[in-house]
């Protein structure tokens, strides 16, 4: 692997998605060589912390999530970080992050290459992005920026964050994370619809009935209720997250496996995603909110949340298509916090016609993306003594020497973002269908809140609202995964 040259700057430098995922992802491409001996690596934050400290904190980070490490390389390795305070708002600050990146870019030999990470709270992003800008912290070899989520509010919001950061950033040196993109499963339905006569033959309107994503958590919204009330499911899971796994199951197939034609090819899909009307948002959308327990809060008890809060914890609707490949096939979705239990999986059901056998079961392809990765489609056979049909499993899974060479998400996508590979990120083109979708649904709900109407209540530990089995088209669809 190569070594590349770059001094990275990460604005959130202190914080917990550093400290979890971004230093141990580090670390392991560092053991890997891609950067190595030209790079260099500044954390700014607010709190005024020494270098020492942060090579500490790094260090720390590095023993949580492995307990086997070089300790030698990983003294090398946080050698190379360096720790400025930072106020995103002081001009001076980014003349002195400006004045440190170029010293140790002289001293690193990271030949002007910079990447800026922008890992702290979303309000400052168009902030930090005008200042890069305005006080010109890009260096002269390549400039990259990665963005977390969520990448503005809605629409409008997110227009003018582009517009703050596209004045120093060309769109293919931007990179929208989102971790679901670096997951194993999730990278792998293009290659499992294209490569395979047995499913790609059949991924069209005319066999699959419809398809059903579940993103349920167990964990409620824990510290995060401050900006998770601000949020809620909608704009926290399914405007990034479910609608990237959407548009990966519903988009026509690339002309070739490259960033610019993946992105072609899902810009073009979307240009065909239905807007749903207010009817159809009430006909095939519920959104809930956790009630406590004995032993637990309710979501409007939490900390940092609204007493009357509206913001729904929960969320089930419907996607359709104009065009591609599953025009109009409904692709259900849902997710929520405090379901019964932690379960990404998205399941095909395919149509059954009538045959002599009676009524058979529809065959269905099952992806399980966590916390198990694999893939099993349902199908039919004999029953052994009795007359009448049963229903099998075939199962594509990892052995377990497997499953441990998988590398998280933030590994993957950091690896991406160094070899400058923007195929899984989002583009901007994708950004903003997702948004007109989020904001009118946003907007249904807001009338409905002015009406008095509130999320649908749902017990803690369940499969979220009742209400939920009833977004279907047809009487004869039903939640798969219950
Ligand atoms: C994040 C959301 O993007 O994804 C969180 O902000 C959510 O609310 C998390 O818990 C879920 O990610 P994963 O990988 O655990 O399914």
């Amino acid at each position: 692997m190569k070594n590349i040259p770059v001094i990275m700057i990460i604005f959130g430098g202190s914080g917990d998605l550093a400290h979890r995922k971004l230093y141990p992802a580090l670390f392991n491409l560092y053991e890997q060589g891609l950067i190595h001996d030209n790079f260099a690596i500044i954390g700014t934050a607010r709190r005024p912390w020494s270098h020492e400290y942060l090579r500490e904190q790094v260090k720390d980070a590095v023993h949580e999530m492995n307990t086997e490490v070089n300790e030698n390389n990983l003294t090398n390795f946080v050698n190379h970080f360096y720790y400025q305070a930072h106020d995103v708002t002081n001009i001076e600050h980014y003349v002195t992050l400006k004045n440190l990146a170029e010293e140790l870019d002289g001293y690193y030999s990271a030949q002007g290459n910079r990447i800026f990470y922008m890992a702290m709270a979303p309000r400052f992003f168009g902030t930090i992005a005008e200042h890069i800008n305005d006080q010109n912290l890009t260096g002269n070899g390549f400039n990259r920026i990665v963005v977390e989520k969520p990448f503005g509010h809605d629409l409008t919001s997110a227009k003018e964050l582009n517009r703050q950061i596209t004045a120093s950033f060309a769109e293919d040196d931007i990179f929208r994370i989102d971790h679901y993109l670096g997951k194993e499963m999730i990278q792998n339905i293009l290659p499992m619809r294209l490569t395979n006569p047995l499913i790609n033959n059949i991924w069209n309107s005319e066999t699959i009935k419809n398809i059903q994503i579940t993103l349920a958590e167990r964990l409620g919204v824990e510290a995060r209720g401050g900006y998770y009330d601000t949020s809620g499911a909608l704009r926290d899971m399914v405007q990034n997250h479910i609608f990237q796994i959407i548009t990966l199951l519903a988009m026509p197939e690339p002309k070739a496996l490259t960033a610019k034609c993946i992105h072609e090819a899902k810009g073009e899909l979307l240009n065909s995603l239905i807007i749903p009307n207010e009817n159809e948002i009430a006909a095939h959308f519920v959104r809930g909110q956790y009630l406590g327990s004995d032993m637990t809060f309710g979501y409007c008890q939490e900390p940092n949340v609204a007493a009357d809060s509206n913001t729904e914890t929960f969320v089930a609707g419907e996607v359709k298509f104009a065009a591609g490949p599953l025009v109009g096939t409904p692709i259900y979705f849902r997710t929520g916090k405090e379901m019964r239990e932690k379960k990404t999986q998205i399941d095909i059901v395919l149509k059954q016609k009538s045959n002599i056998y009676g009524q058979a079961h529809s065959n269905i392809i099952t992806i399980v993306v966590d916390p198990e990765m694999q893939v099993y489609i349902t199908i039919n056979g004999k029953k052994i003594s009795a007359s009448g049909i049963r229903r099998q499993n075939l199962i594509y899974q990892f052995s377990s020497s497997e499953q441990k060479e998988i590398p998280d998400g933030y590994e993957r996508l950091l690896h991406d973002v160094f070899v400058n590979d923007s195929t899984n990120f989002t583009h901007w083109s994708e950004l903003k269908n997702y948004w007109k979708f989020i904001d009118a649904i946003e907007s249904a709900w807001a009338k409905e809140n002015e009406t008095g109407q509130k999320p649908e209540q749902y017990l803690p530990y369940r499969m979220g609202p009742k209400a939920a089995e009833q977004i279907f088209d047809l009487p004869t669809e039903h939640w798969i995964y219950e």
